[in-house]
């Protein structure tokens, strides 16, 4: 019999990465504990859209085996009351980025038109006008398009260091030569290379065809993330890897630490792990932790989440005929969940281990995903050893229970 309990801490291995659930305006201690370590702090944080995002991702095993999102319900608002709200809330995070960073460290505020004016100023006065480096333009062609105006198709990333001893090394980031364009003469030298060339001022310049480029300040290569796309999480604003991995990987060598305190889906913490970096994360939306951690390796994570209110019964036990822990799924009341869903159906993921002190250490998991659309009904372990149980509900809810 297993008797629900309230656990917010869940360790994995040696648990140094973390992924915390918990609001920037009353920065968490985790956080504060990490100041002065952050080669890389990236933020992401809501535009000021005055948008209610949507939640966007499968349920169940035939949502996950289709692809198909549902329910949809609210996932996040970017509402404020006004501008002023919204600037204290930039401000603390400008504010605590700058904390965070080493000396060799730097800083990306991800932005759009709407805030982008005011935030460049606000970055001036928090790191100084000499510690700007770049305004990053990334244009996409997705979304509407306006008749009264020029649609409004880029972001703005802010680049600022911490100091003059920052970090930067183009040279990771090559981008493959185009065909150079046909205006330019082309030519063959002693080698065989091929170029392209121009004369100025009596002056040859040649580009060889074999010699990388490197990006500019405007980005048009890197579209936004398609409806189907296999790395779509179903978290409304969720940036693409190939963005966040050009962002990180000149300004960091794997075992550095990344920041991003508006994590959502996870983004920037998937590309710092493919990297080799060390991470932390941290988001207001239980929700977005919940994707983040499914998207994540977990390996090597602490992740901090308050358990959901309310009860749900787990039908889960030992099984004697596999002497394996068996899975048979979380019966709970959810407004937004189909009627006519299984107990299974609400289930998106289930760890079993042991709690200590007020911890839950895991010891195995299973996380749905377009790969394994099916929930893992058995896990490994001794007979009568497994005394804990970590579920995440479709709404990624998380509960903790005890036998
Ligand atoms: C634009 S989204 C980030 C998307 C993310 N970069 C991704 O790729 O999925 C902004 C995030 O900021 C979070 N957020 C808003 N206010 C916050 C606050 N006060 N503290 C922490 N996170 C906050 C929202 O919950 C939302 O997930």
């Amino acid at each position: 019999m297993f008797e629900q309990i309230n656990v917010d801490r869940e360790i994995f291995g040696q648990g140094e990465n973390l992924l915390r659930c918990g609001n920037v305006m009353a920065l968490p201690d985790e956080f504060r504990a990490l100041y002065g370590q952050a080669q890389c702090v990236y933020l992401d944080p809501p535009f000021m859209t005055g948008e209610k995002f949507m939640r966007r991702r499968p349920y169940g095993e035939q949502g996950w085996r289709t692809g198909n999102p549902a329910p949809r319900y609210p996932a996040y608002e970017d509402r404020y009351t006004g501008e002023k709200e919204y600037l204290r809330l930039l401000r603390r995070l400008v504010g605590a980025a700058k904390n965070l960073l080493n000396e060799t460290g730097v800083f990306y505020l991800h932005l759009d038109w709407r805030m982008a004016a005011q935030a460049r100023i606000m970055c001036d006065n928090v790191f100084g006008k000499t510690r700007f480096l770049n305004e990053i333009i990334w244009g996409y062609e997705s979304g509407g398009r306006s008749r009264r105006h020029f649609s409004r198709k880029h972001d703005v990333i802010l680049l600022y260091a911490k100091s003059q001893k920052y970090r930067f090394d183009l040279t990771k980031v090559p981008l493959p030569r185009e065909e150079r364009r046909n205006h330019m003469a082309r030519g063959k030298d002693e080698q065989g290379r091929m170029f392209s060339k121009i004369v100025s001022n009596g002056k040859e310049y040649r580009y060889y065809d074999d010699e990388p480029v490197y990006p500019g300040d405007v980005w048009t290569d890197i579209g936004f993330l398609q409806q189907r796309d296999p790395e779509r999480t179903g978290y409304a604003t969720q940036k693409p890897l190939k963005l966040l991995e050009r962002l990180l990987l000149p300004v960091t060598n794997p075992g550095d630490l990344v920041v991003d305190l508006c994590c959502g889906s996870g983004t920037a913490l998937e590309a710092a792990q493919r990297l080799g970096c060390r991470f932390a994360g941290l988001d207001v939306n239980p929700e977005a932790i919940a994707i983040a951690l499914s998207r994540l390796k977990t390996d090597n994570l602490t992740v901090i989440c308050p358990c959901g209110k309310g009860k749900a019964e787990l039908l889960a036990g030992d099984d004697p005929e596999s002497g394996r822990f068996r899975m048979d799924g979380l019966k709970e009341e959810h407004p937004q969940f189909p009627a006519k869903s299984t107990p299974m159906d609400n289930l998106e993921a289930w760890d079993i281990g042991r709690i200590e002190d007020g911890v839950f250490y895991a010891e195995q998991s299973f996380r749905r995903s377009f790969r394994y659309p099916e929930l893992t009904q058995s896990l490994r372990s001794e007979p009568g050893c497994i005394r804990a149980v970590m579920t995440t509900d479709a709404a990624g809810i998380r509960r903790a229970y005890i036998r």
